[in-house]
C-alpha cells in the first residue's frame, strides 16, 4: 500500500543484499515510520516476539523467511536436516495462537530436498517465502473483492449515506504483506467512491486499533473514529454500525473465530443488535485439524506489563508510563474465540460462506481429510 510517496509491503527481501528481509517497525507507528532489518532466525524470533511485526499472515511470512535465513547459516560442518528442523521449531514456538505462523514454515519445510547442496537448499527457500507473500497478498486482494460485495450492498440499502463498519485490532495492510484482511474490502469500496466510515476499536492492551489501523486509514484517506473498546455495543444499540468486519488468527474448521481479545464481546453485541459479524481471513488462517475453538486453540497470554503501562509519544519521544497502582495483578490474554453460532460468514479468498463445517468444506474441500 501507499505510505507517503512510496509503495510498501509489511515485509520484502532489501533489494541491493539478499542475506537481509526487511520490515517495517510497527511497535513505532505512528510516531516514527521505521524500517528495520532482519539478518537471522534470532532476529526473525525478537521481531515476532517484541511485536516489531505482527498479525496473522504477516508472522507468517516472516516465519517462512525465517527458515530462508537460517538456511544462510549452513556451513560444510552443518546437518542441514537438523539445522533446518531446529529453526522451524524454535521459530513456531513464538507465539502460540495464530496458525499462519506453523503453516508457513511447514509449507517452507515441505517444499526443501536437505540432500540438496546448501545453496540450492537456500535458493528454494527463498522461493517458497516469496511465493508465501505473493500468495497471501493476492488471497487479501480476493477477500477484497468478495468483501467489497457486502459493503455495495449496504450502500445501496443506505441510499448512498456512508456504510459505518467497526474493526478490531490491526487486521489491515501492516498486518497482511498487503491490502489487509478485514480493511481490503474497506479499501476497496474507498477507491470505488463508495462512502465508508470506519469505527476504530483502540484494542486495549496495546492499541493496534488506535495506532496502527488508524494509521493505515488515515493514510489513505479513509474517514475513521477512534473509539475505546467499549463504546461498540452502545453504537450498535443506536444503529451507528452496519456491519462489523475482523480478521482472524486462527479460525476452526467449524467456524469458530479466535481474533485479537475483546472480539467475543463484538460479536456478542453484533448479534443482540442483529448487526451482520464477518470475519475476513485467508485459508492460512484456517486450522483445519481442529473442531472447537474454546477448547483446542492456545490463547496466548502476554507479560502484564502490557496492561499495566502505555507508550506514547509525549514531548518529542516515546514514553511508557505505568496507569494502576503499583503492585496491582493484571492479567493479558491475547485472544479470545467468537464462537461460529455469532459469526455471519467468513470472507475467505474464495468467496463469502457461512461459519460452518458444510459451507467450509464445500469452500475448501481439497483441505478436509
Ligand atoms: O497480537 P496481534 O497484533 O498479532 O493480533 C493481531 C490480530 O488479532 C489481528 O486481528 C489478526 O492477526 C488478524 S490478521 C490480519
Amino acid at each position: 500500500m501507499k505510505t507517503g510517496d512510496r509503495n510498501y509491503q509489511s515485509i520484502w527481501l532489501d533489494e541491493d543484499d539478499p542475506s537481509i528481509v526487511r520490515i517495517i517497525d510497527q511497535e513505532k507507528l505512528p510516531f516514527y515510520f521505521e524500517t528495520m532489518a532482519l539478518r537471522s532466525v534470532d532476529d526473525v524470533y525478537f521481531a515476532i516476539e517484541e511485536m516489531k511485526l505482527r498479525g496473522a499472515p504477516l508472522i507468517g511470512a516472516a516465519g517462512a523467511f525465517g527458515i530462508y535465513l537460517a538456511t544462510l547459516e549452513i556451513t560444510s560442518m552443518t546437518d542441514i536436516r537438523d539445522h533446518l528442523t531446529n529453526a522451524a521449531r524454535y521459530l513456531k514456538s513464538c507465539r502460540p495462537t495464530a496458525v499462519n505462523l506453523a503453516w508457513a514454515i511447514n509449507k517452507v519445510m515441505g517444499s526443501l530436498d536437505f540432500h540438496k547442496p546448501a545453496k540450492t537448499v537456500s535458493e528454494n527457500a527463498l522461493t517458497a517465502a516469496l511465493m508465501i507473500c505473493e500468495t497471501e497478498k493476492e488471497n487479501c486482494r480476493q477477500i477484497g473483492i468478495h468483501g467489497l460485495e457486502l459493503i455495495e450492498k449496504i450502500s445501496r440499502e443506505k441510499e448512498g449515506a456512508p456504510v459505518n463498519i467497526l474493526t478490531h485490532c490491526n487486521a489491515g495492510w501492516l498486518a497482511c504483506i498487503d491490502y489487509g484482511t478485514a480493511t481490503a474490502p474497506i479499501y476497496f469500496a474507498h477507491e470505488k467512491g463508495i462512502p465508508v466510515h470506519v469505527w476504530v476499536d483502540e484494542t486495549r492492551p496495546r492499541n493496534q486499533g488506535a495506532k496502527l489501523t488508524a494509521w493505515e486509514l488515515r493514510e489513505a484517506g479513509v474517514p475513521h473514529t477512534i473509539i475505546p473498546d467499549n463504546t461498540g455495543g452502545h453504537l450498535m444499540q443506536h444503529k451507528m454500525v452496519d456491519i462489523v468486519i475482523v480478521g482472524s488468527d486462527r479460525t476452526t474448521r467449524t467456524g469458530d473465530v479466535a481474533n485479537k481479545i475483546g472480539t467475543y464481546l463484538k460479536a456478542l453485541a453484533a448479534f443482540d443488535n442483529n448487526i451482520p459479524f464477518y470475519a475476513a481471513l485467508p485459508s492460512s488462517s484456517i486450522d483445519f485439524g481442529i473442531s472447537d475453538g474454546i477448547k483446542e486453540i492456545i490463547v496466548e497470554e502476554r507479560n502484564p506489563d502490557e496492561v499495566t503501562h502505555v507508550t506514547g509519544f509525549s514531548e518529542g519521544e516515546l514514553r511508557t508510563v505505568r496507569i494502576c497502582p503499583e503492585g496491582s495483578v493484571a492479567a493479558n490474554y491475547g485472544f479470545d474465540i467468537t464462537p461460529a453460532r455469532l459469526v455471519t460468514g467468513l470472507i475467505t479468498e474464495k468467496g463469502i460462506c457461512r461459519a460452518t463445517e458444510k459451507d467450509i468444506e464445500e469452500m475448501f474441500s481439497d483441505k478436509f481429510s
